[in-house]
């Protein structure tokens, strides 16, 4: 059954009333916090989940909300509605006055992803996608790109906050696909990540460490734009989980490779 029209357009009304809040505290005189010691927050990640949740609660009193300045910070429920938003994905280049952040708006039902809206208010661009109905930026649709082989692909990672996560083994991932890519970038904002993977700028997207705020929008991007989202084994993409494969589809298999013949070199830190 089709999804009710209201839903994508409060995701796409909310995601623009973020990024005028974003824009007003770009580049000002920010307070800034730490949530742990490389982990921020600015009063424009808070201002705009609050705003999120008030409008939630006043449109649809019965759906829950995740979002990551949230205080409980628990995983999505697996039945009814919730809303997943992350107020600003690339906080730190967003406190350090660099333009690649966005806000990232989700809604799951059932346990399953419907809507996805990534606004990059800096560029001005939309992506939006909703199950089945493809994936668009600013109205244009997206489509994936076809390269199948590393060498000719444009990768993209990203390294979470948290050192838990096994970093030698990142780094070495990373290694292996600076020595087998065209090239591989980073720029802080793993939602951005996926919306350049669906509009067909990046050929593939790994991390781990992440959390559901981070990609439940873009994943959905990613897929409605004709491409493949698994976990580090292949397997379906477990919000919960936080590791993440995104491509174009036809590299995906070269992607699993590399991080799963670095994972087997490694000593067992139970991240896999
Ligand atoms: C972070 C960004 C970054 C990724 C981190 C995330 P935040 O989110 O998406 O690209 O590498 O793992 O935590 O803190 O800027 O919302
Ligand atoms: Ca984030
Ligand atoms: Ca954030």
């Amino acid at each position: 059954m089709a999804l009710d029209p209201i839903y994508l357009a409060t995701a796409i009304e909310a995601a623009l009333a973020a990024g005028r809040i974003q824009r007003a505290y770009f580049r000002s005189h920010l307070t800034i916090e730490k949530k742990g010691p490389i982990d921020l927050v600015t009063a424009a990640d808070l201002e705009v989940e609050r705003e999120f949740r008030a409008l939630v609660k006043q449109r649809f009193p019965s759906h829950v909300v995740l979002g990551e300045e949230g205080a409980d910070r628990s995983a999505p429920p697996e039945s009814g509605v919730c809303w997943i938003i992350d107020p600003v994905d690339g906080t730190t280049n967003f406190a350090h006055g660099l333009a690649i952040f966005c806000v990232s708006i989700a809604l799951e039902v059932d346990g399953r992803t419907e809507v996805g809206v990534v606004f990059d208010p800096m560029a001005g661009e939309l992506f939006t996608a909703e199950r089945d109905q493809g994936a668009w930026l600013n109205g244009r649709r997206l489509a994936v790109t076809r390269s199948d082989a590393l060498i000719d692909s444009l990768l993209v990672t990203g390294f979470p906050y948290s050192r838990r996560h096994g970093r030698r083994e990142q780094v070495e991932i990373f290694a292996a696909f600076l020595e087998q890519a065209r090239a591989v970038r980073r720029l802080g904002s793993a939602a951005l990540d996926l919306a350049y993977v669906a509009a067909g700028r990046f050929d593939a997207f790994w991390e781990e460490g992440l959390h559901p705020w981070d990609i439940a929008a873009g994943a959905l991007i990613v897929s409605e734009a004709g491409g493949l989202v698994t976990d580090y084994l292949g397997a379906p993409l477990a919000l919960a989980r936080g590791q993440i494969v995104a491509s174009n589809g036809a590299v995906h298999p070269r992607v699993l490779e590399v991080i799963q013949r670095v994972a087997a070199r490694q000593p067992s830190d139970g991240s896999f």
